[in-house]
């Protein structure tokens, strides 16, 4: 039974939008087009209704963080991230921010469009039908992977730095957060980049966290609250902090499981971690991980 209504808006609204998203397609395929000034361009336009040029002549103010050359991220601070990379597709992560601020954006039908036109030119790799809505937070977006039909809700946080690959139907509800980096205890600046893996079909629920280098079986559920440090079975429900296994759904007809076979998640190729800083290589020193003395003694 179909649980979501189609919803309507007027037939020139729908031509305007179409219009725009099919322009903004064909110049984002042309590789001779320049990224940032496309960006400012269409900032302008959207929030002021005139040519960037123009803008910054009369009010240079509200010009100035619209040309993406003008703007910083935080990942460009870090050593961890690929700058060519980053800078290739920063131009559309401030355009994906910018509007998602704009009526445009903060509007489901005209903002879940947008977004699914920006993605296959930002992430690594993009099936059929993402659907974002507004307020997601990407740390580089072309370390993000996603199969197809993946759904990712409000103010979620992506943080793909080290990786992240959402297999087909994946669903991340409002204020999740996964992660792909972490830090040593001792020296905060000692990052470790782990790739993290959602398996076809994951859900994770509202206000969950997954931790770096984890992977979530296919078809695994994460309730709400949880926070995910290890990796959890396909079919698995997990609860609390950390999360565990409480039960586990009844899947009598998956394939998989019926043949012995792993399941797709567990079949793709993970990168190994490695250190995202330069100054602390792969090196344990002596003492490392043992606990010297429990709390209390
Ligand atoms: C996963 C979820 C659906 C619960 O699944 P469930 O296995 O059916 O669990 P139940 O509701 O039967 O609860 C089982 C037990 O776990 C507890 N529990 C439920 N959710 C919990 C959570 N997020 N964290 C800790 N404990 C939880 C219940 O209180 C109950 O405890 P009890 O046995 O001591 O009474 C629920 O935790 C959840 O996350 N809901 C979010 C809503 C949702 O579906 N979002 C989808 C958005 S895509």
């Amino acid at each position: 039974m179909p649980w979501l209504l189609p919803r309507q808006v007027t037939p020139e609204a729908e031509e305007t939008l179409t219009r725009f998203l099919g322009e903004l397609t064909e110049r984002l395929s042309d590789p001779a087009t320049d990224r940032r000034l496309l960006v400012r361009e269409i900032l302008a336009e959207v929030l002021y209704g005139t040519s960037f040029e123009e803008l910054a002549e009369r009010a240079p103010m509200a010009a100035l963080a619209l040309d993406p050359a003008n703007v910083t991220f935080e990942a460009e601070y870090y050593a961890a991230t690929d700058q060519e990379k980053f800078q290739r597709v920063k131009p559309l992560l401030w355009l994906w921010k910018s509007l998602d601020q704009t009526p445009l954006g903060q509007s489901i039908h005209s903002g879940v469009r947008i977004r699914a036109a920006l993605a296959p030119f930002i992430f690594k790799r993009v099936g059929k039908n993402p659907k974002f809505f507004q307020n997601v937070e990407f740390s580089v977006g072309y370390n993000l992977e996603l199969g197809e039909d993946v759904v990712v809700h409000r103010h979620v946080l992506l943080d793909d730095i080290g990786g992240i690959t959402l297999m087909d139907r994946v669903s991340i509800a409002d204020y999740a957060n996964i992660y792909s980096h972490t830090h040593d205890v001792r020296e905060q600046a000692d990052v470790t980049l782990k790739h993290t893996l959602l398996g076809t079909g994951v859900r994770i629920t509202y206000h969950a966290t997954v931790l770096a280098g984890v992977k979530i079986g296919d078809d695994a559920m994460v309730a709400t609250m949880a926070v995910v440090t290890r990796d959890v079975p396909p079919h698995a429900i997990v609860m609390g902090i950390p999360a565990r296994v409480t039960r586990y759904k009844e899947r009598p007809d998956c394939p998989y499981c019926r043949r012995g076979e792993p399941h797709p998640a567990d079949r793709v190729a993970r990168p190994p971690h490695r250190k995202g800083n330069p100054d602390f290589p792969e090196f344990h020193p002596p003492g490392f991980g043992v606990l010297l003395a429990k709390p209390g003694e």
